[in-house]
């Protein structure tokens, strides 16, 4: 009896912990308007598609915890999506938003909810269209702060500032794009590099909008670093002032200090800085890391960090002072890029898997296929063929009458087949001199099934077909360890030896070295399809992309949620 009565007063008390809990979690109503609005950049004026007429797209900010209901209305006349880019969405993948894998797209006049939960996530993400090329000017911020009242493994600055960089074409995007659909040659490259949606001093007609930070003598700020770029990995570096890393990806690392950070599309880069020179102006700045032997934009986006207590110039000539400009890497400088990714360590011990149930290697690279008529105005690649790229030799192509996950959820046949290959189908030196024949791949919507909780080992392997490159791979529905790297053909006898089982850098992007490899370890713990794809826009539409089934556990709580009443119909 009495220790029945101690048992009801224990449980109450939990019950009102759990409700004090769910008091402290907010909810988050947003809505979403997709709609065209005039952007003025580099002289000429577009008709951009932004989110509630804003460009970059409005910054959310939540804490872990928290759950939001974001209604996208589309008032464009493309078809649309929205990604959270980063975000779990445990067991929740009709929220996560790639178009015809986990949804249909949202069509002109049409609208949908996404409803998600922060689960034990927190630091920068972002969201993006992920719809064709509508992420070129559809993204913004996603901010997750830590719960109230749980401290952040740093000392956190009082100030933070998002810098959002990305990629404009002085053309409308979605033109650009079916342009090289069409040639299949490559995309026409950026015609500016932007912070914040300005592309500055160094850009015809762009002084007037050059992002400005003012900062106070002393003062440490976080830089909140997104590269939301579309096609190209970039530096980035603030004159005479050293960048202390702190998190990679919505993940805390061990802090170290660098001049220059360098991020493929979709990473993000946590960085405090303070303001401990000389009082006056300071840039900013981003530009290419281009590893591919391929044409890129050259050009190199600025904005400024002004002390506010800058000296103004006397006499003739007043007005402020020229910012002083930063050391910048070369374009090509792998070394550089390299150095800097191998520096960066999860801040604690990392729970990585150590028994692995899937040992998976796939090839990611680059292809051509052959024309029938190579004179054809369809086959402008190079000598006559149409650009094409592949994991495993299977070049995705995204299904058109329903998504993957829709039709896994409802069994429906032909949509996809789950006979992604776990290894490629011909062995060869994947980084040497590969011969002609084996640069055509096979295209196909094929998916790769894994069991429920699996342990699972990707080894990402970059090819030398047409170029070797640092491609930006990208897991949606996960965050993974990145246990090792290296230069050349990943060797499985003496390689795994020299992985970093301890605290290895925790992400949902990374670059394989280019002409290199990059291993990734996770455990397979939530249910759904999740897209795994270069996030190199231009890459993901040439095929560079597949997709996970991961299946049920056991019982509601290891299951796929039913999905959303409003899910646009296909
Ligand atoms: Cu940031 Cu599949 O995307």
């Amino acid at each position: 009896m009495e220790s029945l009565r101690r048992l009801s007063f224990v449980s109450i008390i939990a019950l009102l912990a759990y409700f004090a809990f769910l008091a402290s979690a907010e909810l988050h109503v947003r809505e979403f308007v997709i709609e065209p609005r005039p952007v003025k950049r580099l002289c000429r004026t577009h008709q951009s598609i932004t989110v509630n007429g804003q460009f970059p797209g409005p910054t959310l900010e939540v804490r872990n915890g928290d759950s939001l209901a974001i209604t996208v209305i589309n008032r464009a006349r493309y078809n649309i999506s929205i990604h959270w880019h980063g975000l779990r969405q445990m067991r929740n993948p009709w929220a996560d938003g790639p178009e015809y894998i986990t949804q249909c797209p949202i069509r002109p006049g049409q609208s949908y909810t996404y409803k998600f939960t922060i689960e034990d996530q927190e630091g920068t993400l972002w969201w993006h269209a992920h719809s064709r090329w509508l992420r070129a000017t559809v993204y913004g911020a996603l901010i997750i702060y830590p719960r109230l009242g749980s401290p952040y493994p740093f000392s956190m600055p009082k100030r933070d500032i998002p810098i959002l960089l990305g990629e404009w074409w002085d053309r409308n995007p979605m033109d650009v794009l079916r342009q090289a659909q069409f040639t299949g040659a490559a995309a026409n490259v950026s015609d500016a590099y932007t912070i914040n949606g300005q592309p500055g001093d160094l850009y015809r007609c762009s002084r007037a909008g050059t992002m400005r930070f003012p900062i106070f003598p002393g003062e440490t700020v976080q830089l909140r670093v997104i590269n939301a770029g579309m096609n190209q990995e970039l530096f980035f570096s603030v004159a005479n002032h050293q960048l202390t890393v702190v998190e990679t990806d919505s993940a805390y690392t061990k802090p170290f200090t660098t001049n220059v950070i360098m991020l493929g599309p979709g990473q993000t880069t946590n960085v405090l800085i303070t303001a401990n020179q000389r009082p006056g102006r300071y840039y900013m700045a981003a530009r290419a890391y281009n590893s591919a032997n391929a044409p890129f934009d050259n050009t190199t986006t600025t904005a400024i960090l002004e002390y506010v207590n800058a000296p103004t110039r006397r006499g003739r000539g007043r007005g402020q002072i020229a910012p002083v400009f930063p050391v910048l890497p070369g374009f090509n400088d792998t070394a550089t890029a390299t150095a800097f990714t191998n520096r960066l360590r999860y801040w604690k011990r990392a729970p990585v898997p150590q028994q692995i149930d899937e040992n998976l290697f796939f090839t990611v690279g680059l292809g051509l296929i052959n024309c029938v008529n190579p004179n054809s105005p369809r086959c402008q690649g190079p000598n006559g063929t149409r650009f094409a790229a592949s994991m495993n030799n299977m070049s995705f192509v995204l299904p058109r009458t329903n998504s993957v996950m829709q039709a896994y959820y409802q069994g429906i046949p032909g949509i996809f087949t789950t006979d992604f290959p776990p290894v490629p189908p011909v062995q060869y030196d994947y980084t040497g001199n590969v011969s002609r024949a084996l640069w055509q791949p096979i295209k196909g919507t094929k998916a790769y099934q894994l069991k429920y909780k699996a342990h699972v080992q990707i080894v990402l392997q970059d090819t030398s077909i047409v170029t070797p490159e640092n491609h930006p791979m990208h897991l949606h529905g996960y965050q993974f360890y990145v246990v090792g790297s290296g230069f050349g053909n990943f060797n499985p006898r003496t390689d795994p030896a020299r992985f970093n089982l301890f605290d290895p850098p925790e992400r949902n992007t990374i670059g394989t070295p280019p002409g290199g490899w990059v291993a990734i370890r996770f455990v397979a713990d939530n249910p759904g399809a999740w897209f795994m794809h270069c996030h190199i826009d231009s890459h993901l539409g040439w095929g560079l992309a597949m997709v996970f089934l991961v299946e049920n556990g056991r019982g509601q709580l290891q299951s796929v949620q039913a999905p959303p009443l409003d899910l646009p119909r296909c």
